[in-house]
């Protein structure tokens, strides 16, 4: 049976990650609108990436004889400082969400829920791969500082195209 508890919990969740799909569609858009084309790329394809997780979430809850609940979320910004504030946002964001997935793990366990802990089990790999990412590219532009970023946004994708590879 499912629990209320995972159900509502869960559906906090499609929140946050429909939240992350739009935060990085507007980051993405305005690295668009200032001239990184890369690292507008990279975000492009993180915001659809967010999504595939909301979808996955809200068809858990159906297939589980749950309700899944599309909500309104907050709008996000829509200026940010320079590429390496945005992507501290970023890190900042995908830790909250890790702490988000773990406390589903957590109701999943009050509940006994072991379907439901070993199916968001996925979300738990995928958030350490994610923070992984955003720690690397805060790493290059530490290194490069302000002066590179033509050659980091040339170069930003082939990053995400590299840790697909790896953990394809
Ligand atoms: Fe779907 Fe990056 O959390």
């Amino acid at each position: 049976m499912f629990q209320k508890n995972v159900e509502t919990i869960l559906n906090r969740q499609v929140e946050r990650e429909m939240f992350s799909s739009n935060l990085y569609l507007s980051m993405a858009s305005w690295s668009e609108q200032n001239g990184f084309d890369g690292i507008s790329k990279w975000l492009y394809a993180q915001a659809d990436e967010e999504r595939l997780h909301l979808l996955k979430i809200v068809g858990y809850i159906n297939e589980r004889g749950g309700k899944a609940i599309i909500p309104a979320v907050e709008a996000p910004a829509v200026e940010f400082e320079n590429p390496k504030m945005m992507f501290a946002k970023v890190l900042t964001h995908e830790e909250f969400i890790s702490n988000s997935i773990n406390e589903i793990v957590a109701v999943c366990f009050v509940e006994k829920d072991f379907t439901t802990y070993q199916w968001i089990q996925w979300f738990v790999s995928e958030q350490i791969q994610e923070e992984k990412s955003v720690r690397t590219i805060l790493d290059k532009l530490n290194l490069i500082g302000e002066n590179n970023l033509y050659v980091f946004d040339r170069d930003i994708f082939a990053l995400r195209t590299a840790a697909e590879t790896a953990t394809a």
